[in-house]
């Protein structure tokens, strides 16, 4: 089997970022939106747009070619543009993605506790995301500690606290 290498996220890493934005807003197969679309929204765009900042951090995964296969990172967002989990300034907001051929062995949740062991590192005292409920995916991050502290109609604000 092919092996994954866990790397921190660098400046030349735009492109799997987006990438991984992409599969996390199209996370819904009946909801498919074009990728130009996607990148012309403002609310999405601001997920990756001028990586890497200060303050941006994050994992990637590659497989045994170097090629990436996932990531997850971390941005900070403030009051005039929040992110959709935004909960403070100063708390990093996640996002967590890995390419669909590759889900499902374990990438997912390594991506996830090295970023988070990484905001811990940075001494951030809590890291927060916005889940869709109908996303498996909220139940690999209630699994990995996060709660959720604010809900709209179809999605979650969690938050983990680090310490
Ligand atoms: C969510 C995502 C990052 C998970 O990555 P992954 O590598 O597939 O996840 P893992 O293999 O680490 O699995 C994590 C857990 O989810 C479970 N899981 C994986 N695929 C699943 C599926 N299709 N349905 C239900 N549970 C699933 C696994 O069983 C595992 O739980 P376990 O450890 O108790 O067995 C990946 O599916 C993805 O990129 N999805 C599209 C983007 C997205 O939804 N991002 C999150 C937006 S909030």
């Amino acid at each position: 089997m092919t092996s994954i290498t866990l790397r921190p996220a660098r400046q030349d890493d735009m492109r799997v970022l987006t990438d991984m934005l992409v599969e996390a807003a199209n996370w819904n197969p009946d909801r498919i939106r074009p990728r130009v679309t996607l990148l012309a929204e403002p609310a999405v765009a601001h997920y990756v747009r001028d990586w890497q900042r200060p303050g941006d951090f994050g994992t990637v995964a590659e497989d045994d070619t170097g090629t990436p296969v996932g990531a997850c990172w971390f941005r900070l967002f403030t009051v005039t543009d929040p992110g959709y989990g935004f909960i403070a300034p100063g708390v990093p907001e996640l996002t967590l993605g890995v390419a669909a051929q590759w889900r499902g062995q374990g990438i997912g949740r390594a991506l996830l506790r090295a970023a988070v062991g990484q905001a811990r590192q940075a001494g951030y005292a809590r890291v927060s995301l916005s889940c869709e409920r109908a996303n498996f995916a909220t139940h690999l991050y209630r699994s990995e500690g996060f709660v959720p502290v604010e809900s709209g109609p179809d999605s979650d604000t969690m938050v983990r606290i680090l310490n």
